[in-house]
């Protein structure tokens, strides 16, 4: 059946009997002209998902139907709950590859990995559970549709992957992971505090990556329920470009920060190696000013990996014999693995706290100056029940100041630092 019958909309390119191009419909204050479709073989369903849709949409009964329909205009495309068929799926996969200017996003009743593995394989940029309100799919089609309009920019336009192209190396966002060799040393509080301040202080996005792949919970700290995980990226690998890796961010609305949460299993952590981390970050320096990486307490594969693929680590010591008897060790093996010194930040957490350990004292012990002295505050651990960073919920406090203070000079450095810069630390 042809989707023209019960059409109210007309939407230029799609279905404009007169072959007038007028103005696209216009997305929120941005100017991202682009058409939105609705697919999906039941008429009920397609009717009611695309009276949600802010703009309006044109319906269609199948993927097929919409497809012969294309004429190089962009379009977002939403698929309804019954398009999720191995038919329907598979042309999509044909629709996605010979049309560039379409963006899909699917609606699935049911959201499995399995599911999502496929549907972004044949192509899809995001998957939404049912039901959708309205503000839900008007943020999926404004993220989708805002990626088709920067590959609509000549410049921009890649042969191959988008945001494959060659950026400055200026241009490349600076990628920090947080790191200890204790447990519980305050590693996901600074990193996920640092990530909050300079999303507050840059104007490029910033990217917080949950690297503690087991038991990571900054997820949990932001009080955000992700839709995707880090195992959604590494799944689609070799489909994954900036855009399709960007749709998979969460976002943290109180600060405007981006977030590539942990595995909501730890059974799905083996699924990722080095291998596979290094090319997501390499993915989100071209989209991010800055990638913030929280990390486990231990190194393995992926810590490898990401303190060799990091501009700079940020070493947290808490001020007790066993942390600074770990962190020393954590020191050798960083000074065996030939990591350049002058990556290394160290940052002494609960530094105010009377345990008759003096800062200067764990500075010589380590051989290395502390770049940041995070004092204990009783409002840390509230903020972590509360799901609200601490620089959010108690800015005046002072572990807010010097964590902002801390995260301040990440800002002035602004982007990748170049492999010739020079090196004012020395190992010892
Ligand atoms: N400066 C601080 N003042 C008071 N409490 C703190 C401070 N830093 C961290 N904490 C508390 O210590 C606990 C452990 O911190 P966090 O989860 O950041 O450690 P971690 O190094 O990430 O641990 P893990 O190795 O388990 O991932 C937190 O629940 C937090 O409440
Ligand atoms: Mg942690």
């Amino acid at each position: 059946m042809s989707g023209y019958a019960e059409d109210s909309i007309i939407i230029p390119g799609l279905n404009d009997p007169s072959q007038h191009v007028p103005a696209a419909p216009q997305f929120g204050s941005g100017s991202v002209g682009v058409a939105v479709a609705v697919v999906d073989p039941d008429q009920g369903e397609r009717t009611a998902i695309a009276s949600i849709v802010p703009d309006g949409a044109t319906t269609f009964a199948s993927v097929n139907d919409l497809a012969s329909r294309l004429t190089g205009v962009p379009v977002v495309v939403v698929l309804g709950p019954s398009c999720v068929s191995d038919h329907e799926l598979a042309a999509v996969s044909a629709m996605t590859a010979e049309h560039r200017e379409v963006g899909v996003i699917l609606i699935a009743d049911e959201l499995s990995t399995a599911l999502l593995q496929t549907a972004l394989r044949s192509g899809v940029k995001d998957v939404l559970g049912a039901p959708v309100d309205s503000a839900g799919l008007a943020g999926a089609i404004h993220r989708v549709g805002d990626g088709l309009a920067q590959m609509a920019v000549p410049s921009a336009a890649p042969v191959g992957r988008q945001g494959e192209e060659d950026l400055d190396p200026s241009e490349l966002g600076r990628v920090i992971t947080v790191f200890s060799t204790k447990g519980g040393a305050g590693k996901s509080v600074i990193a996920s505090n640092l990530a909050v301040s300079l999303a507050q202080q840059s104007d490029r996005p910033v990217v917080l990556v949950d690297a503690h792949l087991q038991f990571g919970d900054l997820a949990v700290m932001l009080k955000l329920a992700p839709q995707h995980t880090i195992v959604d990226a590494v799944s689609v690998l070799d489909k994954l470009d900036v855009n399709l890796l960007t749709d998979l961010l969460a976002h943290h609305e109180p600060s405007g920060l981006k977030v590539l949460p942990a595995p909501l299993e730890p059974a799905f952590a083996d699924q990722i190696g080095g291998e596979e981390i290094s090319q997501v970050i390499s993915l989100l320096r071209r989209y991010a000013g800055h990638i913030i990486i929280d990390t486990p307490a231990y190194f393995n594969e992926v810590v490898l990996a990401l303190i060799e693929e990091s501009d700079d680590v940020v070493l947290v010591a808490g001020m007790d014999i066993p942390n600074i008897k770990n962190v020393k060790l954590g020191l050798q093996t960083l000074r065996l693995l030939n990591t350049p010194m002058e990556k290394i930040h160290l940052v002494l957490n609960r530094a105010n706290s009377k345990v008759k350990l003096e800062v200067s004292e764990v500075e010589k012990t380590l051989a290395i100056k502390a770049e940041a002295l995070i004092p204990s505050d009783r409002d840390v651990p509230i903020s972590v029940n509360k799901g609200a960073p601490v620089i959010l919920g108690s800015p005046r406090s002072g572990v807010s100041k010097a964590l902002e203070e801390f995260a301040s000079t990440f800002v002035a450095q602004g982007a990748a630092p170049s492999a010739e810069q020079s090196s004012k630390k020395r190992w010892r």
